[in-house]
């Protein structure tokens, strides 16, 4: 069974193919970030315009590229929510159209269930549930437990920044490009992760949720106290489209200092929770998806650590916002005949659990 996938959640204009949830016969992704990089983060109203641009070559491609018919797909998916209405509009509008000219029926995939489907789709049947989820991108970050059948728990969430969006402003505030999260994370390797010790406040309530916000303010104190204008002004110059290397010469080694311990305390504080709550449910596996998954010191950590259930994380090109995993959510529902009509609404708020 066939299903094409789109997602326009956020800043990437998505489409793919897949078979029977697993198979994935093609998976095409335009991003935006030439366009939002030079405003260090994602203007929603540009959004939305180069998502019209981009939507109709790139399913086209994705339904090339798998060789299918639209008219033999068994359903089409789409992301609903949560992401930027306007966002979620272009590449939903497109997804009924397209339902609506063929008769293939629409599925509605939420965006997070998504993102731990990018996991299920490679690793399959050695997920074993409960599982424990992580899901940790620049919108996310949640701590989930997942049942057999794939209903959903919420346990913990970030009761303000998420932990990539913590990596963006911090970039930004450092002169860095868009998006910050690849970058802290090369130049992190170059740094003494021991050097600058972050004291996170204690949380009240769930001990189960994050908190970055303080993260944030506690680098920026640094930064005001370690008289940082001129070398943030040098690297801003350079632009978004400066290299590693061209990062690395305007960056001395007390700011790579500076990076090693952030990455370290947002590591920490992430497998911190996710261990504590797949303790909690007896999870049997731990899931880390979104796209901080894509960060080499959480995954080096997260496979250290020596833990009673294994850890999966998606393989490259999954971690980051994609339509293959939106279709592969959207295959259990297939099953179960789970169909929607033209009345869905995009919903920019929308909670797994
Ligand atoms: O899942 P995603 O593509 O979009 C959202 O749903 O938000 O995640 C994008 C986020 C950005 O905040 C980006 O900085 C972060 O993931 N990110 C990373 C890395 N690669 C991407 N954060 C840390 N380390 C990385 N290697
Ligand atoms: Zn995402």
């Amino acid at each position: 069974m066939r299903i094409l996938g789109i997602e326009s959640s956020c800043d990437e204009t998505a489409a793919a193919v897949v078979e029977d949830g697993r198979r994935v016969l093609s998976s095409m992704v335009a991003s935006q970030l030439d366009t939002h990089g030079k405003y260090g983060g994602v203007v929603p109203e540009l959004a939305s315009r180069e998502h019209l641009r981009a939507i109709v070559p790139v399913v086209r491609s994705a339904l090339e590229q798998a060789r299918a018919d639209l008219r033999h797909l068994d359903a089409i998916a789409v992301t609903y929510g949560p992401g930027l209405v306007g966002s979620l509009l272009v590449g939903m509008t497109y997804a009924k159209s397209l339902s609506f000219a063929t008769g293939v029926p629409l599925i509605a995939v939420n965006h997070i269930e998504g993102h731990i489907h990018a996991v299920v789709l490679e690793a399959g049947d050695a997920v074993e549930y409960p599982a424990l989820a992580l899901v940790v991108s620049g919108g996310h970050t949640h701590l989930f437990e997942v049942r057999a059948g794939f209903t959903y728990r919420l346990l913990g969430k970030t009761r303000d920044d998420a932990a990539g969006e913590a990596y963006d402003k911090v970039a930004k505030l450092l002169g860095y490009g868009y998006p910050g999260g690849p970058i802290i994370d090369k130049l992190a390797l170059r740094g003494d992760a021991q050097a600058v010790r972050f004291t996170l406040a204690k949380m009240k309530g769930n001990a189960l949720d994050f908190s970055f916000s303080g993260l944030k303010t506690a680098v920026l104190r640094w930064v005001e106290q370690h008289d940082m204008a001129g070398e943030i002004a040098a690297r801003r110059a350079l632009g978004n489209s400066a290299d590693i290397e061209q990062l690395l010469a305007a960056t001395p080694q007390r700011t790579l200092d500076l990076l090693a311990s952030f990455q370290k305390t947002v590591i920490d504080e992430l497998l911190r929770r996710a261990i504590a709550s797949a303790e909690q449910i007896e999870a049997r596996s731990l899931i880390i998806s979104g796209g901080v998954a894509c960060n080499s010191g959480l995954r080096e950590a997260a496979l250290r650590e020596p833990l009673p259930y294994p850890v999966f994380f998606p393989g490259p090109g999954l971690s980051t916002d994609n339509a293959a995993m939106i279709a592969a959510a959207a295959f259990p529902k297939l099953l179960r005949r789970e169909f929607v009509d033209f009345s869905l609404r995009a919903q920019a708020g929308l909670a797994l659990a």
